[in-house]
């Protein structure tokens, strides 16, 4: 009879047979052997996983892409590419190219049934069936009509950071509080009604947490999607973070609150829900109550830590530039804003817009590579290399927004003044440049997938970042204060902890 140890041993034996026997079979098989890039990454995707799950892969990519150049691989079948120029054949609108699997893990599984979400289904025709009704309801000028609900949100912010902090003192922690803001203000747009965590002055029902562990594990998992089908797919008994089922029930319970008022013939209302509905209505054969559900969480769930971390970071930066502060302050005093400030007497601050531009340039709210399977036919890079089908390419906003050839000099420094025309700069040339950056531009995505939320986020980002800069004279601890962040699907921030008084004018 064989020995426990023995027994192990022999396990241990196959294991590691197995996954050398793997290791090899992905090398011999890899169709990007010729890319240069990390070792390890031409026989196996743990080390993207594991760099991933480190919490900074943007630092990592930077580091690739400047010691091995625009094409690097990643794994034996994928390839992170840098250059700008292909951004509009990798993310075209025409053809789309297919998402890859990574996207799979964002689906949930609901009663044994599995479903897509807009942001996870890999499925274009599904995609814009169920996007076309709903587009024209982010556009920059239609999102201004849940203005009213953003302002409400941005009292309330104000309201609250004014008794917890201004009048007594205490620092007040951006990163928790701007993400508080965020999550409300999207809630309020959608159903006319917060979730709460502003009054509660904290995450008081975990719903934030939760959804900071459910982006954990879709970071690093969806390097490797199997991986999900072993843990939180798998049909015998799920092994995976929480789900955002929190977030179905919350939307449902507000779609069916809704359904008793319109019987009840309350005041009608213009969130996005009375949108959707009215959209319903309008087209009953195509959008159904499941199809709602599927916006109002696209809504709440896509909006609200990306815009989140975009105006922690705005604050962040602005405060570590003194500089920069100085003519912020000047700018929104000379327009001598009522606040909340609003969105038509903002739209023209040029200061105000480069801020916001470099924030999202330099600190994208997405960071991981938006990865695409090359189509039939293959790529050819601008090098003459190839690409043959099949084969998982993708750009990480984070590294496209920091090319030198589009953006300028020291991209990984915070200079409002790139997207401003410089002293003597003609202004054709000037135009050029900065339609160039703002094309280039990755924060958002590109293509038939690009974020269907940009405007709702720049609406919401714009107007509070004038109005906090307008009410408060603020400051970090001290100018060597450094934050900390971390790279999870979303960027996340800590350690902002920010002192306010009301602004001296
Ligand atoms: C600063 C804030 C935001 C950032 C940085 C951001 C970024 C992105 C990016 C990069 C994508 C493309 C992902 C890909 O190609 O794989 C995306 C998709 C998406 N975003 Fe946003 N987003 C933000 C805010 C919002 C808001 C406020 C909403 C909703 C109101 C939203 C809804 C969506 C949806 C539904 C998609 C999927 C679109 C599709 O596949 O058609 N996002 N976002």
């Amino acid at each position: 009879m064989i020995s426990p140890v023995d027994l192990a041993t022999n396990v241990a034996l196959s294991v590691a047979i197995l996954f050398v026997s793997r290791f090899v079979w992905n090398y011999i098989r890899s169709p990007l052997k010729s890319y240069p890039g990390p070792f390890a990454t031409s026989f196996t995707n743990i080390w993207r996983m594991q760099d991933v799950f480190k919490g900074r892969c943007d630092i990592t990519q930077n580091a690739l892409h400047r010691k091995y150049g625009p094409a690097v691989r990643m794994g034996p079948n994928h390839l992170s590419l840098s250059d700008p120029s292909l951004i509009d054949q990798v993310y075209n609108t025409k053809n789309p190219w297919v998402k890859s699997e990574m996207y799979n893990v964002n689906d949930v599984v609901v009663g044994g049934v599995r479903l897509s979400n807009l942001f996870s289904t890999r499925d274009e025709k599904w995609h814009s069936t169920y996007i076309r009704p709903v587009m024209s309801l982010y556009s920059m000028s239609r999102v201004q009509d849940v203005e009213d609900e953003v302002d409400t949100t941005i009292n309330l912010f104000l309201e609250k950071l004014r008794t917890h902090f201004v009048s007594t003192g205490k620092s007040c922690e951006m990163s928790d509080w701007l993400n508080f803001f965020a999550w409300d203000a999207m809630s309020q747009a959608t159903f006319s009604e917060n979730l709460g965590v502003l009054e509660a002055g904290s995450d008081y029902k975990g719903f934030l947490g939760r959804s900071n562990q459910t982006l954990d594990y879709f970071a690093s998992i969806c390097q490797i999607p199997i991986l999900d089908f072993l843990l939180d797919k798998n049909p015998i008994k799920r092994i995976g973070p929480p789900t955002f089922v929190w977030a179905n029930i919350f939307s449902l319970e507000k779609l069916q609150e809704r359904y008793q008022e319109m019987s009840q013939k309350a005041a009608p209302k213009s969130d996005f829900l009375a949108k959707f509905l009215e959209i319903k209505e309008k087209n009953p054969e195509l959008v159904d109550d499941n199809a709602i559900i599927l916006y109002l969480l696209s809504n709440v769930l896509a909006g609200s830590d990306s815009t989140g971390s975009t105006m922690c970071a705005a604050v962040y930066y602005i405060l570590k530039h003194p500089d920069v502060h100085r003519k912020l302050r000047a700018e929104l005093r000379s327009a001598n804003l009522s606040l909340p400030a609003k969105f038509k007497d903002i739209q023209g601050l040029k200061y105000l817009e480069a801020v916001m531009r470099e924030t999202m340039r330099i600190h994208s709210g997405v960071g991981l590579i938006l990865e695409r399977v090359v189509p039939s036919g293959g790529l050819t890079l601008p090098d003459g290399r190839f690409v043959p089908e099949g084969a998982v390419v993708g750009m990480n906003p984070w590294v496209i927004n920091r090319n030198e050839e589009v953006f300028g000099a020291n991209t990984d420094d915070f200079i409002p003044e790139r997207w401003l025309q410089s002293p003597g700069e003609a202004d054709e040339a000037y135009k050029v440049r900065f339609i160039k950056m703002k094309s280039t531009d990755f924060t958002f995505g590109a293509g038939s997938r690009t974020c269907l939320g940009r405007h709702m986020s720049q609406l919401e980002s714009f107007k509070l970042i004038a109005t906090l800069f307008s009410a408060f004279d603020m400051e970090l601890p001290g100018p060597n204060h450094q934050w900390q962040v971390t790279n999870s699907w979303f960027l996340r921030q800590t350690n902002v902890p920010v002192r306010l008084v009301e602004a001296k004018n």
